[in-house]
Formats: C-alpha cells, sequence, structure tokens
C-alpha cells in the first residue's frame, strides 16, 4: 500500500521516483552523548519499529533534539550503537542518512530565503536519485507535495524568505516528505502552523506510518502527543525513563514520566 503522498507524487513523476520498499527497523542501543559537562543523553536504547508513529516526549533540555541528531548524522555518540536492520551504522553527515533512506524535519525552520518556495520544497531532492526531476515538472512535483500539506494557496514562484513563517514550516516539511524516506523524524515540526494546517499533517504524517514507513516524532503538545503515538519513550535529562505502548498513555502517567517532582508538588 502507498502513502497518499506517494501516489501525489507518482501521478506528477510517474513510478520511476519511487524508491526501493525498504522497511528500516531502527534502533538505538546504550547510545550516550556528552557536549563538555552536559552529559545530553545517557545510556538510551529504543527500538523503533516500520508502520509506527513513536513519539518522544520529555521536558527542555532532556536530549530529545540530540537523540534526533544522532539519527540523522548531525552528531556522533560518545558510547553506543546506532542499528539499522540488524547491522551497527555509523552516519558522519545527513547526507549519509537521506541515502538510507532517512530525513529529518528540525526544530528550526532552515529554508533557503533568496531562492523560490518550488526550489526550497526540491532542495537536496536531486542529489539523492538516479534520475532528476525534469526541470518541466519541478513545479508540478513541488506543488503536489505542498498541497497534500496544506489548503493554502501558495505561489511556487515566491522567494521563500518572503513566505510566513507557517508557509516556511509547511515548505521544510514537503521537502522532507517529497523524498519518500522510510523514516521520517520530525522534530516539532507543526510548532508554527495553525490548527488547521496542524491538522492536515498530523493526517499525511498518520498515513505515511500506516503505509508501513517509521515516523518519530517529538512534540511538547500532550493533544498531539495522544493523538498520534504508536508508542512514547519518555526522555528524563538524559536518560530514558520509560515506553509506553498506545494504550497505556494518559496524560498522568506522561506526565509523571516527565517529571515526578512537579507532580507531586501539584
Ligand atoms: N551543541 C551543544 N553544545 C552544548 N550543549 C548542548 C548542545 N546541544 C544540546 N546541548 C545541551 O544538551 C542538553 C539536551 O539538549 P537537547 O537540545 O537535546 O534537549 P531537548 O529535549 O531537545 O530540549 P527542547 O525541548 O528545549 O528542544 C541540554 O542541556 C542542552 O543545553
Ligand atoms: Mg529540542
Amino acid at each position: 500500500m502507498q502513502s497518499a503522498i506517494a501516489q501525489r507524487l507518482e501521478a506528477v513523476l510517474g513510478p520511476s521516483h519511487r524508491r526501493g520498499a525498504t522497511l528500516r527497523a531502527l534502533s538505538v542501543e546504550g547510545v550516550s552523548k556528552r557536549y563538555g559537562e552536559t552529559q545530553a543523553l545517557n545510556d538510551v536504547s529504543i527500538e523503533f519499529e516500520p508502520g509506527t508513529i513513536h513519539t518522544i516526549l520529555g521536558e527542555n533540555g532532556s536530549g530529545k533534539s540530540t537523540l534526533l541528531k544522532l539519527l540523522s548524522g548531525i552528531v556522533q555518540p560518545t558510547a553506543g550503537r546506532i542499528m539499522l536492520n540488524g547491522n551497527e551504522i555509523r552516519p558522519r553527515s545527513p547526507l549519509d542518512m537521506q541515502s538510507l533512506g532517512l530525513d529529518t524535519v528540525f526544530q528550526e525552520v532552515l529554508i533557503t530565503p533568496y531562492r523560490s518556495v518550488s526550489d526550497n520544497v526540491l532542495l537536496g531532492y536531486d542529489g539523492l536519485f538516479k534520475r532528476r526531476i525534469p526541470e518541466r515538472l519541478r513545479d508540478a512535483t513541488a506543488k503536489a507535495a505542498l498541497d497534500a500539506l496544506s489548503t493554502s494557496p501558495i505561489d511556487l514562484d515566491e522567494l521563500a524568505g518572503e513566505v510566513p513563517l507557517a508557509m516556511q514550516q509547511l515548505i521544510v516539511i514537503a521537502r522532507a516528505l517529497s523524498k519518500l524516506p522510510s523514516i521520517l523524524l520530525l522534530d516539532e515540526a507543526t510548532a508554527a502552523l495553525d490548527y488547521g494546517d496542524r491538522d492536515r499533517v498530523f493526517d499525511v504524517v498518520t498515513d505515511y506510518a500506516r503505509a508501513g514507513n517509521l515516523v518519530i516524532f517529538i512534540s511538547h503538545r500532550m493533544d498531539e502527543v495522544k493523538r498520534l503515538s504508536d508508542r512514547v519513550s519518555v526522555l528524563r535529562s538524559g536518560r530514558l525513563v520509560d515506553t509506553l505502548q498506545r494504550a497505556e498513555v494518559t496524560s498522568e502517567r506522561l506526565l509523571k514520566l516527565m517529571a515526578p517532582e512537579a507532580v507531586l508538588h501539584a
């Protein structure tokens, strides 16, 4: 079964852009990351399953972004292993991970302001595939990805630096999804969106996971976490506290795992 966004892209590009069907079992085993005096992650082990949305939850500074940066190849662990399909991988750069089928939407909105909306959606696309997108299909491809995520009208030729922040955030989400990664990492990726667009993005992401892909999701908002998560791993001060299955998830339980002191004082 293909995801809805894969179908939209295929309608424009034909089946040639499709990546090989790769169900990727990803896990971290005892990973730690130290920045000088700060132990950002401490001996964390998590198994991620294809076809699920796996949320990483924790207070500010608990190590969520650090975990995603390790998985994205941006920083390297000081200890522990990252495993993909049963083999240890040692990514040295985001390109290493992209070529393995993983893409990330970071907490910061990363756009190239002096290039068009269309160029920004397709940024990084060409390097990844043997076939480039033909010039005449570039706009249609970017539009297909953006239309999947939003009903707002979009001028594809406008400079990306001049569109509202919410649209920029949709652009970076569309950029990641248009590559059809088997593993999609989202770090607070919907923070700038209004409710309508956020809702739609969540539907797209849910559909994407149901099609067999792995989505790893970071959010602060309890309603989003409960709505989307098949599993939730809670970090506190860089350590894994627990991983809950969907049926075990309640706000009270999550809050207690995140910050037991706060619950005691409440
Ligand atoms: N490049 C860095 N250099 C030094 N310390 C860092 C660096 N990146 C993160 N840290 C520290 O590591 C810890 C974990 O940070 P991280 O960004 O992973 O937390 P987070 O859970 O994503 O927080 P937030 O909810 O605020 O995004 C924090 O104490 C942070 O200050
Ligand atoms: Mg963070």
